[in-house]
This record gives C-alpha cells, structure tokens and sequence, in this order.
C-alpha cells in the first residue's frame, strides 16, 4: 500500500506561519508516521503542486489591514486554477486579533471561499470561542473556516489549540 501524503502549503513574512507548519508536521508525523506531510513552502510554486495529494493543508498570516501576505497574494490566481473536487482541505491563519482586530485572519475567508467553489471539501473548522476580534473573513456563519492562531497574544493557547485541532483534522480526512 502506498504511504499516505499530506500536502502542508504555507507562506510567511516572518516565519511564524513557518514555524507552526514544522509543529503541525512533526505532530502529524507523530500520530500517523514518518515524513506523512510534506511541507511546501508557496513561493514561486505552480498550481500543479497540489495534484499529488488529496489531503491538503494551508497555512497562512493575514498582513496589513485584512491583505495576503505577498507569496499567496502572487500564488491566488493559480490557487483559482486548481481543481479541488477531490480534495480534502483544512486550513489554518495567523493574525493579531487585538492589534488588527477588524481584520483578523481575513485571508482564510478568502482562500476558503475559493476553495469552496472549486470543490473542496474544507475539513478542520473552529470555535470562535476564545478570541475577542470585531470583525473576521474567516468567521462564516458563527463558525471559523479554519484553525486561527495568534502568536502575537495568545502563543500559550497554540499547543493546546494545535492538540486539539489536528486529530479533528485527521478524523475528518478519515485518517484516524
Ligand atoms: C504591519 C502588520 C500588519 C498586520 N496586519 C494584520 C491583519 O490585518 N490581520 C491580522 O489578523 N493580523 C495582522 N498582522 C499580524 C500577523 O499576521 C501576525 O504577526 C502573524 O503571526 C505573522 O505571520 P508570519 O510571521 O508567518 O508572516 C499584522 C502584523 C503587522 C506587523
């Protein structure tokens, strides 16, 4: 039987997004195996990166006033490009909900959206119980789209949001 791959998609400006993807690897590594994510950093990738892998994960911060952060602002039109009808997806963003609190982890709203319409099954949505933003692209319908993180206030809730969230995912991709 061939392994099972994740495909961990992530951009950063100052590498927190980074370094959550490396712990969200090394967990899932843990739970299901050796080298079940590979991590995939999306500066100057191409949309066909996705096609190897029906499980993916993206990762990214949201950046001045609600923007992308500039490798998946480049990276957005191929991300319209890629079919993902049989594709499970979890996401998850890091923001400053009290320094940006009107636009805290916007820039998942708006790659969720795409990935809806593309096909995606987006597995891994979040409580927003918790957080004290205003406002949230991410929040559609009462519920975040994905896991959001923020490092900048809430670094010692990352653990226990991460333990909790990535065997949500697994379960939900019906890895576990
Ligand atoms: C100038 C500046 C603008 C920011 N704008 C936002 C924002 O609009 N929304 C948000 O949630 N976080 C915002 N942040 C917080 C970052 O998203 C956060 O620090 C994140 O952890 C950075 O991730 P990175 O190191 O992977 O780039 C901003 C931070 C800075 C310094």
């Amino acid at each position: 039987m061939s392994q099972i791959k994740i495909g961990l998609f992530f951009g950063t400006d100052t590498g927190n997004t980074e370094t959550v993807s490396n712990k969200i690897k090394e967990k899932i590594d843990g739970i299901i195996g050796a080298d079940t994510v590979d991590l995939i950093e999306i500066y100057k990738k191409e949309a066909e990166a996705f096609a190897p892998y029906q499980y993916v994960i993206v990762g990214m911060p949201t950046w001045y006033d609600g923007e992308l952060q500039g490798d998946w602002e480049t990276f957005l039109p191929k991300f319209e490009a890629v079919d993902f009808s049989n594709k499970k997806l979890a996401f998850f963003g890091l923001g400053d909900q009290y320094g940006y609190s009107f636009y805290f982890c916007d820039a998942l709203g708006i790659f969720y959206q795409i990935a809806l319409k593309n096909g995606a099954t987006v597995c891994g949505k979040w409580s927003t119980e918790g957080y004290e933003y205003d406002a949230c692209k991410a929040e559609i319908d009462g519920v975040l789209v994905g896991l959001c993180l923020d490092l900048d206030n809430q670094d010692d809730m990352t653990e226990a949001r991460l333990d909790k969230w990535i065997p949500q995912v697994l379960g939900e991709f019906g890895l576990i």
